[in-house]
């Protein structure tokens, strides 16, 4: 794993979009799976901007859904199809059809992920991923001690999760589980850039880079995966600066 700082946020995604964007140069109709959340709304700002201008051309490209809230859909605030699609599939006007996502309302949770499944192997594999890292290094909704498997997967949530969806909901939510992409298919992407800023990822970005590899902490597991580059900013950087 390559580790990249940067002075500010910014920064970090405007790196992020770059990177996306060489991607695409070489591979136009790749399959591309980006993580919902706080942390790559700034690169979904560049990269919509850039598809404005025409400095990419996302037009060939596919696209699969991390994860999504078991229980939450399309119409529910802070769910992640309602924030990939207003943060980034309609202003960079991705075509509906070139993307795929799990239905968290779903009655068949394992057909949804079979079909999951089925999305990746027709776009022939995930070309390049950007995940965010958890407050407990969760990677998509693979939680602390999931299996790492290829494929996909209903994991339950744990505690530092569902009180970190507050600031999503805007609400607390009763959620319990997550549908995700299994950690095995997102590290044998060809591309792998994971995220961070802020003070309070600090210390996750830590255990991310120094501490033991296990799924305990998925994020750890990206470590010795030559084709991942962790991007951070500066307050996310600190306490790896001390060492
Ligand atoms: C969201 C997702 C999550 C987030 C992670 C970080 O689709 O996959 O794993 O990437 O929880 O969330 P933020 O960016 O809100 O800090």
């Amino acid at each position: 794993m390559k580790i990249t700082m940067f002075e500010s946020y910014e920064e970090m995604s405007q790196q992020a979009a770059e990177r996306v964007a060489a991607h695409i140069a070489e591979h136009p109709d790749t399959l591309l799976c980006f993580a919902a959340g706080e942390t790559p709304m700034g690169m979904f700002r560049i990269l919509a901007a850039m598809q404005e201008d025409g400095r990419i051309d996302l037009s060939q490209a596919r696209f699969a859904g991390l994860d999504e809230w078991v229980g939450l859909g399309p119409n529910d605030t802070g769910s992640c199809i309602q924030v990939m699609h207003d943060a980034f599939y309609r202003p960079a006007n991705i075509p509906l059809e070139h993307i795929h996502v799990f239905d968290g309302l779903a009655a068949d949770l394992t057909e949804e992920c079979q079909k999951m499944e089925n999305w990746i192997t027709a776009c022939g594999g995930i070309g390049m991923t950007v995940l965010g890292i958890g407050m407990n290094g969760h990677i998509g909704f693979n939680e602390p001690d999931v299996p790492v498997q290829n494929g996909c997967i209903v994991c339950d949530l744990d505690d530092t999760t569902k009180a970190v969806s507050i600031k999503y909901f805007g609400q607390p939510l009763p959620v319990r589980q997550g549908i995700s992409i299994g950690l095995g298919s997102l590290i044998q992407a060809r591309e792998v850039v994971l995220l961070a800023n802020g003070a309070r990822k600090s210390e996750i970005v830590h255990a991310t880079v120094h501490g033991p590899v296990s799924n305990r902490v998925p994020s750890t597991l990206f470590r010795d995966h030559l084709c991942t580059t962790l991007l951070l900013d500066r307050e996310a950087a600190i306490q790896i600066q001390k060492e």
